[in-house]
């Protein structure tokens, strides 16, 4: 089904539904689906011929002037398209329900490609398993080719998985779904299951969705395969969700991120399903990435030109991108210090600050890297994460340095 006719589809249901509220007095849930039918609406103006836009427009200030009619606020004019998630303020819900909302209706995220240092190949993977068949739907089905499957990034911590999550989404102007597993996860039997199918059903209202489940190994992880009976229904559902979005013949508009940095602590049967059969390996930055971040960390800090950034990138090699991140921070925070503890006049940021900072830092990479290798021999993995073990032998441990 195209774009169009799925959110022509969406409008009618959240119309009937406004109407059927309405009617039976339920003021906040027929304020909602009113809200729905505006925003849908905007979605379709966007997506239609200029002679169209302006009598959808028209149609959705109306809906606009109802939600307000009845006590709420109107829908702000959604960014680009509109692909903005509709408000949902169902009365009556749980702690975790609203969670799960609150997951759906974060803003689209402001990160992007750009904005992630180095990872070219990792782009490049998503790119084409994710941005491209929400861009060109007819071309994927010009040349059969299913696209998605669910792609699962694994690597170390603190080098990206989650910020790229972010920025596929905003690159495919997809609402972002992020989840973590106290999300989902709920100690009754049967709820647990109940909140994954309410997140794909969330999902599938959008005419472009990624559902991304943060460290899945604690939502699916091996202990619990052995261990939780209910948490191995969870993954079932999971599984069984995932299956769902394979319907033949039609684009698809969900699509699903998982990550982890402890991959050989997942469910074997998330890992062997096949779902997740794309497994992507965010590695720590190298020399390109660290000169990048180092930038990207700097350009509001006032350094001095005499700073090398060559060096900086150099002294850098082995740390994680936040720890990069961190040690900008904390070379900045020395001549911030000076200047307001000590009142000293204000100075740019030298070598030396940056130097001293380095001394004091540790990364976490050398264990994460030493406990990958040792895990990963246990496991019958190791293929699977050929090139985790690839880099965890090539990673100079900084202590044999
Ligand atoms: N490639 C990158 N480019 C720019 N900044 C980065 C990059 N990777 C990490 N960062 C910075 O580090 C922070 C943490 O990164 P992120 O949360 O994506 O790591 P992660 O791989 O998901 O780690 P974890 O496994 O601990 O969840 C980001 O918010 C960002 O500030
Ligand atoms: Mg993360």
């Amino acid at each position: 089904m195209d774009v169009v006719r799925k959110v022509r589809k969406n409008l009618e249901k959240s119309r009937q539904e406004a109407t059927k509220y309405h009617e039976q007095g339920n003021v906040v849930m027929a304020r909602t689906e009113y809200a729905n039918c505006a925003r849908q609406l905007r979605y379709l103006a966007g997506l239609s011929k200029p002679s169209l836009r302006e009598g959808l427009i028209n149609e959705s200030r109306k809906y606009d002037e109802l939600v307000v009619s009845l006590g709420g606020q109107p829908v702000a004019p959604p960014h680009g398209p509109g692909l903005s998630a509709p408000t949902v303020e169902s009365p009556g819900v749980t702690g975790q329900q609203s969670k799960l909302q609150h997951a759906v209706l974060a803003e689209k995220p402001k990160v992007n490609f750009a904005g992630v240092a180095g990872l070219d190949e990792v782009k490049e993977h998503i790119r084409e398993a994710i941005i491209d068949p929400f861009v060109y739907p007819d071309e994927y089905a010009h040349f059969g080719v299913q696209p998605g499957g669910g792609i699962l990034l694994y690597g170390p911590p603190g080098c990206g998985k989650t910020m790229i999550a972010a920025a596929a989404a905003s690159e495919a102007d997809a609402v972002f779904i992020s989840l973590k597993s106290s999300d989902i996860k709920n100690m009754y039997v049967g709820e647990s299951e109940k909140n994954v199918k309410t997140v794909f059903t969330m999902a599938e209202q959008y005419p472009r969705a990624i559902i991304f489940f943060d460290e899945i190994d604690a939502l699916a992880s091996e202990r619990s395969s052995r261990m939780e009976v209910h948490e191995r229904s969870l993954v079932s559902e999971l599984l069984a969700q995932m299956d769902g979005l394979e319907v033949k013949g039609e684009p698809r508009n969900v699509l699903v991120l998982a990550a982890t940095n402890r991959p050989w602590g997942i469910d074997i049967a998330l890992r062997r399903s096949g779902r997740f059969d794309t497994t992507i390996f965010v590695p720590h930055p190298d020399r390109p990435a660290r000169q990048r971040l180092l930038e990207i960390n700097l350009q509001d800090k006032p350094v001095s030109a005499s700073v090398s950034l060559d060096r900086l990138t150099d002294l850098t090699e082995g740390y994680a991108s936040s720890e990069i991140a961190g040690i900008c921070q904390k070379a900045a925070r020395i001549p911030l210090r000076e200047r307001i503890s000590d009142n000293l006049p204000r100075r740019e940021l030298v070598m030396a600050d940056f130097e001293q900072v380095l001394e004091h830092t540790k990364t976490v990479l050398d264990s994460w890297y030493r406990k990958a290798l040792k895990e990963l021999a246990h496991s019958e993995e190791s293929e699977t994460f050929a090139e985790l073990v690839l880099m965890a032998q090539g990673y100079r441990f900084r202590k044999e340095r």
